[in-house]
């Protein structure tokens, strides 16, 4: 009885297709027929495979872009209507705001395209192509190949065929490797550079819960904005804002639905995750857990309360450092989580079991062991050398480069190394000056010196103290001798004689730099001294550390697949275009506590506190809200629901992804991942992990009710009208095709009550 179970089971495995699982998996769009699209259709997918990534006719992945490089947007009109989170909006928002002005606090929306606000630099990228060219970047090299002309071939062939993708600058486009240098993938993209905002909720909506409810469920946030991508006449990128441009007409939008979500019910994200270390090995766990997290909590603490204390005194302050404040909180808190996270779930136990039996596994066989055998030894000899140092690098990163005025400082070292040279090269110094423009100006919109001397006081004390004396910069015994070792003395110097803190003083130097000023800035000396020290002591024996450690990796992460060869792995983010998908569904928190799967408005009438401005809410939205005029956005249950969760794989730089349903409509934006899972990172926890969506239904029902922009959704193509009809579609399902076609795109609407939900849990 045993063993024919047994046997059954092994037969089992055996003959199922290899066919990767939902749950975890931030899957390469190219390969969705093959490796996931059975499952999906399993899962409750009515979409084909070619209507989710095709390179030749329009698909799914047309509608998804990269906002500047880190976030998902996805159009949802016609004429290049964009919708992204508003913590991805964040910083364009809080640019185009003052304290008389303000859209961070106000809300906006543009009446119409001549209101859309311009924002210089910002961009989005859309995928034109992808391809897996492991063979041409591996082609000749073989495990005898020394590690540094591989290294050197590897660089040599994905800079050409990035260059010869790129078609004359026609597009972007970079090689990216994948399993740590296992696999290589070309991607191609178009980037648009002239992005307008269009319109965003108040902050009280747009960022509600503020960092007391980030990274948590359940969640009440209406966390989106609103932009319009801008291309020529013939519907061509440019490189920035151009007068005469027009809406972009992308290949495919995506309708979006009012019917909402039950649980159990299809869902897919598609975006542009940035980073995960799923194959990060128990060392580098362990370095993180008491190393690298405690340092980083503890200096961006020390950096946030300055800034909070400054900004609580003068509204000016808080205006200037809002997003500042928002990017350094949001992974100050997710540090924080993260090591929870790996207590409790013994991340790092874990790992090293795995480590214990993929050991064993090499060492079973001859082969293997030569091929892999050292793998192990030498990851671990590499973390151990790297501890030695992983302070110092932390240190510069967080508490250094955490210091505006040294962080600005730092752009000036090539401009330095060219003041330096015996026969200065007059046309470079003016590139570097006029590079250094736009810098200046993005420093000195936002910033407050008296307050950023306070952060460097501080956060070079700490530098002072915590890292080993061996390694500290020269300029820290001039602290030590001449200021008693007191950052804050030091300061005093520094601010009150550097032309850093004054525009005015760095435009003039700007305009004709010479060496002696710059080095005799005090601030620009203590950035020198602390970057000279990094290369000269720090960089040397790190990179020494690490010399094994690419070749150890790659071996690494190939003997776990090659070990565990039935099981599909998804490559690690790395901020290239993924898809996720998995369904809607509750779980459970701890012993005790099960979530829901889904938030509504009556939760934020609970939340409300006018006390404190992370809780409080709008009078008209508290209106509205008491009156349940909810509209043809309310659930079949009547009430307004405002997120909800899946089980899809997802990490930051998805904010903003759609999450699409079976048939290919907008049902939600993700935007943010669950306290229980901040693991998620490192290793992923299938009954724990979920991503956090704004219900689409809430979304417009902010634009429409609350903000008074109907216009707006009147743009999109709403489909599956809620549950109180009357109110007619505003548009159907008709994806634009650049030629003005229509393209096949099949939707199936029709869903009979009591249907089950296309996946059972
Ligand atoms: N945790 C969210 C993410 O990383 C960002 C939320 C922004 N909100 C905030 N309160 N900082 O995508």
């Amino acid at each position: 009885m045993l063993k024919s179970s047994w046997l059954k089971a092994l037969l089992l495995v055996l003959l199922l297709p290899a066919v990767a699982r939902a749950d975890e998996g931030m899957w390469l769009p190219l390969f969705v027929k093959r490796l996931n699209h059975a499952d999906m259709q399993k899962k409750g997918l009515k979409l084909t495979a070619e209507e989710i990534y095709d390179v030749n006719n329009s698909s799914l992945k047309d509608a998804i872009v990269q906002l500047g490089g880190f976030c998902t947007g996805e159009f949802v009109s016609k004429e290049g209507l964009l919708l992204t989170n508003h913590h991805c909006g964040y910083d364009a928002i809080q640019s185009h705001s003052t304290p008389q002005k303000n859209l961070l606090s106000d809300g906006f929306y543009a009446t119409t395209k001549t209101d859309e606000l311009k924002n210089p630099g910002l961009f989005v990228d859309i995928l034109v192509r992808m391809e897996d060219v492991t063979g041409k970047v591996l082609e000749g090299i073989t495990p005898q190949t020394p590690e540094a002309e591989r290294a050197q071939l590897v660089q040599k062939r994905q800079q050409e065929m990035a260059n010869a993708a790129k078609e004359n600058g026609q597009y972007v486009a970079y090689v990216r490797d994948m399993f740590a240098g296992n696999e290589y993938y070309l991607f191609v993209y178009q980037r648009f550079g002239d992005v307008r905002l269009v319109g965003a909720p108040p902050e009280s909506v747009g960022k509600f819960g503020g960092d007391t409810d980030n990274w948590m469920w359940p969640r009440h946030t209406g966390d989106f904005s609103l932009f319009r991508v801008y291309a020529s006449k013939d519907n061509k990128p440019t490189a920035g804002y151009q007068e005469g441009n027009i809406p972009y007409m992308p290949k495919k939008h995506l309708p979006v639905s009012l019917q909402g979500v039950n649980e159990g019910d299809f869902s897919m994200v598609f975006g542009f995750p940035g980073r995960t270390q799923r194959f990060l090995p128990a060392a580098g766990l362990q370095l993180t857990l008491d190393e690298s997290n405690p340092a980083r909590i503890k200096l961006r603490d020390t950096r946030l309360k300055i800034w909070k204390a400054d900004g609580d005194q003068d509204p000016n302050v808080r205006l200037k450092y809002a997003s500042k404040y928002a990017n350094i909180a949001n992974y100050w808190k997710y540090f924080i989580g993260q090591n929870e996270g790996m207590k409790r779930l013994k991340t790092v136990d874990q790992k090293t079991a795995e480590e214990r039996a993929l050991m064993q596994w090499i060492a079973a066989d001859q082969a293997r062991g030569q091929q892999y055998g050292s793998v192990l030894n030498d990851i671990n000899q590499a973390y151990a050398g790297m501890r030695q140092y992983n302070l110092s690098s932390v240190y510069m990163n967080e508490a250094a480069l955490g210091t505006e005025i040294l962080a600005f400082a730092a752009r000036l070292r090539p401009l330095h190394n060219l003041l330096k040279s015996e026969s200065p090269d007059q046309a470079a110094i003016k590139k570097a000056t006029d590079d250094l423009k736009e810098p200046t100006e993005e420093l000195f919109k936002d910033y407050n010196a008296a307050t950023d001397k306070k952060v460097f006081a501080a956060l070079m004390q700490l530098y002072y103290t915590d890292v080993p004396k061996n390694q500290q910069p020269e300029i820290f015994q001039t602290v030590a001798k001449q200021y008693g070792g007191s950052m804050q003395k030091y300061a005093d110097e520094v601010f009150s004689k550097s032309f850093l803190t004054s525009k005015a003083k760095t435009d003039q130097f700007l305009q004709k730099p010479t060496l002696p000023q710059l080095e005799n800035d005090p601030a620009f000396k203590m950035i020198n001294s602390l970057f000279t020290n990094y290369q000269q002591n720090i960089a040397p024996k790190m990179q020494a550390a690490q010399a094994g450690l690419v070749r150890a990796n790659r071996l690494y992460v190939a003997a776990i697949r090659e070990k565990n060869s039935q099981k599909v792995y998804s490559p690690d983010a790395n901020s290239t275009i993924r898809l996720s998908y998995g369904s809607v569904r509750s779980y459970e928190g701890r012993d005790a506590v099960k979530y829901s799967f889904f938030t509504t408005a009556q939760g934020i009438l609970e939340k409300e506190d006018p006390t404190n401005p992370e809780f409080v809410v709008p009078k008209k939205q508290i209106e509205l809200l008491k009156a349940k005029d909810y509209g043809r956005f309310a659930d079949k249950d009547g009430t307004l629901h405002t997120a909800f969760i899946t089980d899809n794989d997802i990490t930051g730089g998805n904010s903003g992804s759609p999450v699409i349903n079976g048939r290919g409509e907008l049902i939600g934006l993700a935007f943010d991942g669950n306290w229980e899972a901040m693991t998620g990172d490192l290793a992923y926890d299938p009954e724990l992990k979920r991503c956090i969506n704004a219900d689409i239904r809430y979304v417009l029902w902010c634009i429409e009710k609350l903000g008074g922009a109907k216009h707006l959704v009147d743009e999109m193509t709403v489909v599956n009208n809620g549950p109180n009809p009357g109110v007619s579609n505003t548009a159907q399902m008709v994806p634009t095709s650049l030629d003005g076609k229509a393209t096949k795109v099949k939707i199936k609407t029709k869903k009979k009550k009591g249907e089950p939900a296309p996946a059972s849990l």
